[in-house]
Parts: C-alpha cells; sequence; structure tokens
C-alpha cells in the first residue's frame, strides 16, 4: 500500500466522516484540555485539515492554526477547504523528519500520524519541542488489536476471532521490518512521561461506528475501512468501537 496520503484522499474523507462524536471532542477541548483562552496550535501531519475543521469551531477567538503535511495534495485541498475563512489559519508542505519547529506552540497536536512512521519517537521529541513550557502535547494514535477487538457483525457466520491470526502476522512482520507500530496508541502515554512531559493523561475516543437497517449505503464503506470481508456484506448490522487512544500532557 502506497504511503504518499494524497493517493489516498477518498479513504482518508471516508474514514473522517466516522471517527468522532462531536460532543465528545468539544468535551476534551473545553473540559479535558481546558483551552479556554487564544492559543496557538501546529498540527504535524495535518492532511487535508480535519482537525482544523474539528478545533477552529471550539477554540476562543484570537486563535492562530498552523497545520504542516508531506502531501502536496493533501495541502492544496486544505487551502482550498479554508480560502474564505477569516481565522487566522495556515497549511504548509514540510516533511516532518527536516522540520524545525520554534519552541513556541501552546497546543502541539498529531491524529493518525506516529502510527504510520517507522521512527515515531523522533517525531515526538520533535512534537515536545514545538510545544512553549507548560504548552500541551495531543498525540490520537490507534492501537489495532483494540480497534479488531470491538467490530460486531449481526451474522450467523461472524466469527469474531477469524481474522486475528491474519492481523498478528501482518503487524508483527510490519514492526519487524521496522515499519508501522500496531500498537503505537498504548505506548504514547510511556514515551510521553519518558520524554519529561507532566501531567500525563490518556483517553478513548468514545465514537462507535453502527450501521443497522438504516445505512444500508454505507456497507460498503464500513466493510471497507474496517477491513472486513466482503462476505459478510448481506449481514444485518455492522458495529465497530474506534477505540483511538488519545494521550496528552504538559512540556
Ligand atoms: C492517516 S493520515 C492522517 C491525516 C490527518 N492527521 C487526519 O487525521 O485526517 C497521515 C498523514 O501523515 C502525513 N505524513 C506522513 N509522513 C509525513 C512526513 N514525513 N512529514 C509530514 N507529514 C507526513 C501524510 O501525508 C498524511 O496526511
Amino acid at each position: 500500500m502506497t504511503n504518499d496520503w494524497g493517493l489516498k484522499k477518498e479513504y482518508l474523507h471516508s474514514t473522517r466522516q466516522n471517527l468522532w462524536n462531536d460532543d465528545y471532542f468539544e468535551f476534551l477541548v473545553k473540559r479535558v484540555w481546558k483551552i479556554d483562552k487564544p492559543v496557538k496550535i501546529i498540527d504535524f501531519g495535518c492532511g487535508y485539515g480535519y482537525l482544523a475543521q474539528m478545533l477552529m469551531t471550539l477554540i476562543p477567538d484570537g486563535s492562530s492554526y498552523k497545520g504542516i503535511d508531506i502531501s502536496e495534495t493533501l495541502i492544496d485541498e486544505a487551502n482550498e477547504i479554508f480560502k474564505d475563512c477569516n481565522k487566522e489559519i495556515s497549511f504548509e508542505v514540510e516533511d516532518m523528519n527536516t522540520y524545525e519547529p520554534e519552541s513556541e506552540y501552546d497546543l502541539v497536536i498529531c491524529q493518525a500520524v506516529l502510527r504510520h512512521l517507522s521512527k515515531p519517537l523522533d517525531i515526538l521529541k520533535k512534537m515536545i519541542s514545538a510545544a512553549k513550557k507548560g504548552g500541551l502535547v495531543v498525540c490520537i494514535e490507534p492501537s489495532r488489536p483494540m480497534e479488531n477487538a470491538g467490530i460486531y457483525i449481526e451474522s450467523d457466520k461472524y466469527n469474531p476471532f477469524e481474522n486475528d491470526g491474519f492481523l498478528r502476522k501482518k503487524w508483527m512482520d510490519e514492526i519487524e521490518a521496522g515499519g508501522r507500530d500496531y500498537q503505537i496508541g498504548m505506548k504514547i502515554p510511556v514515551y510521553m512521561e519518558q520524554l519529561g512531559l507532566s501531567n500525563v493523561g490518556v483517553r478513548i475516543n468514545d465514537f462507535v461506528d453502527y450501521v443497522g437497517i438504516e445505512g444500508t449505503s454505507e456497507i460498503d464503506s464500513f466493510l471497507n475501512n474496517h477491513s472486513v470481508d466482503m462476505k459478510y456484506k448481506n449481514s444485518k448490522a455492522f458495529v465497530a468501537a474506534r477505540c483511538h487512544v488519545i494521550s496528552f500532557g504538559t512540556k
């Protein structure tokens, strides 16, 4: 599978539709991270600006946001989406591996990025260096075994364990080849503390993707997005808990 997310933007859009409950994201911003005055934000691996769309409606006026991503296609799309936005928002093509941020941000955030990198710890260090003293670093990343365990399909044939052996091999092969880490979400709070962040906290995204009788047009994208076999296409209902791990700490 390609690492160029510009070529996978349809998948990116499709999965982002079913990722968060708006009320829970608002709860995180206002009650957990307590963002109640203008903040300066940087989003590592921002894609087409999905997090920006969620954040900009919730953060106080006077805040600013900058998104960086290696994909020119996605940055172009983000700029197009926000072209009429009157807030202080910018998107830049940057490779995180070479990007050298100033320590000036109140909120340094990434979503579904560290999972795809061969050296996630290096990028987490860089994210921490981008935060000013007292700033908040937030990582939203998957634990694939938890996600896989969160799938249920209403069908006589459904065996929740049938994919386990295949996925275990795939994940172990990936990590042994020095590539993607399938349980990065679970490791980040540990890394955060090791790298000197304090007040480290962890949450789980509460979104559960449910496709029942009212959502038959969504079945194909559900099966595709959750890597479920198409043989279940005619089943009666589909459930997937996203289980993204949300780790955060202050510098
Ligand atoms: C799964 S996508 C997530 C995008 C976005 N955070 C979201 O949640 O919609 C991973 C993103 O990381 C970006 N990325 C991967 N390697 C990168 C690098 N070395 N520098 C900057 N961005 C990178 C990809 O281009 C892609 O947009």
